[in-house]
């Protein structure tokens, strides 16, 4: 099976009435713990690299633990780009072998949003790869963003017709009360998305794939794993998964998901070093951390997703 777009994973997902996970991978044991859930669910796969990733392990390593995995798995997996925000680092990726970008304009104006993302469209086209847009601003935090809630703008839904037809993009990226990291919601305040906004959004764009970023649930069992050994997160909060069961129903067709692949293998690897003070070697404490990982995807795909037998 060679790499795949998400065309095919889209339509699919958009008429099934469920939706694709996309994980963001920096290391082999993130790679192995994520296709091996999706493999025992018999899902598609997005795997997604940011720019820090990449600057963390290198393009041709990521690349090739990918390749690996599909091979090892023969699953159909789409290599994507996430928050790329220049034509230059899509292109790289594009020339590098991914079967997927994003081009994050979000933090430029409507009009040099278009630009910039019908630039890298039309590149992209040029060699089978797709390209997903972003309207709207998420708020949170990442290794290269960093957008405080003053400056977060949920989409305009009258401005996503034009969007979508003046770039050509493939998927629409929209902000609708989802943020980066472990700190969705303040403590206290109700967890809320403006399914409103996502709602207009489908009746505009029948059959159009909607993307939704700043996904992760922040798992209470694991940011406990983290505060009861020697962390420090008591009010980390994500979405409620019943809430991402509804987005993966509608026109939402891929949701992604980073930090609860970090705070399930932080929290493992807190308690083990908490239970096991004198171990030293990684393949003990990163093993289970590939296993808590699997575990987390494995339950993503099937409770939350519903991405499982559908090969
Ligand atoms: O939304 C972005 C992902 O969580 C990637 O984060 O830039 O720290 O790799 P990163
Ligand atoms: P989380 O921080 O909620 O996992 O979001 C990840 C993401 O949107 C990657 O692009
Ligand atoms: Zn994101």
């Amino acid at each position: 099976m060679p790499l795949v777009t998400t065309k095919e994973m889209f339509q699919k997902a958009y008429e099934g009435g469920y939706a694709i996970g996309a994980f963001n991978v920096n290391n082999m044991e993130i790679v192995q713990g994520i296709t091996e859930a999706a493999k025992e669910e018999n899902s598609p796969l997005i795997l997604q690299v940011s720019a820090g990733a990449r600057k963390y392990a290198k393009h041709v390593y990521l690349m090739k633990l990918i390749e690996a995995a599909i091979e090892d798995t023969d699953l159909p997996i789409a290599v994507h780009l996430d928050h790329g925000d220049t034509f230059e680092i899509c292109k790289s990726c594009i020339d590098g072998g991914f079967t997927s970008v994003m081009i994050d304009g979000s933090h430029l104006s409507f009009e040099e949003n278009i630009e910039l993302t019908r630039r890298v469209v039309d590149y992209a086209h040029e060699r089978g790869v797709v390209v997903e847009g972003e309207l709207g601003r998420l708020a949170g935090v990442e290794d290269d963003v960093n957008v405080s809630d003053e400056d977060a703008q949920y989409t305009d839904p009258s401005q996503v017709q034009e969007f979508v037809e003046k770039t050509g993009v493939d998927s629409l990226a929209i902000a609708i009360g989802t943020s980066h990291g472990a700190y969705k919601f303040k403590p206290g305040q109700t967890p809320r998305l403006r399914f409103d906004i996502l709602e207009e959004i489908e009746k505009l764009l029948p059959g159009f794939p909607i993307v939704l970023h700043g996904a992760s649930s922040v798992i209470p069992e694991f940011v406990q794993m983290i505060n009861e050994n020697g962390g420090a997160m008591p009010d980390a909060i994500g979405i409620p998964e019943d809430m991402l069961r509804k987005a993966a129903k509608s026109a939402v067709c891929k949701i992604n998901i980073d930090s609860d692949l970090r705070l399930a293998m932080t929290g493992t690897i807190r308690q083990y070093f908490a239970q096991n003070p004198s171990h030293f070697d990684p393949r003990q404490y990163l093993g289970p951390a590939r296993t808590a990982i699997k575990g987390l995807v494995q339950n993503k795909i099937r409770n939350v997703l519903g991405s499982s037998n559908i090969l």
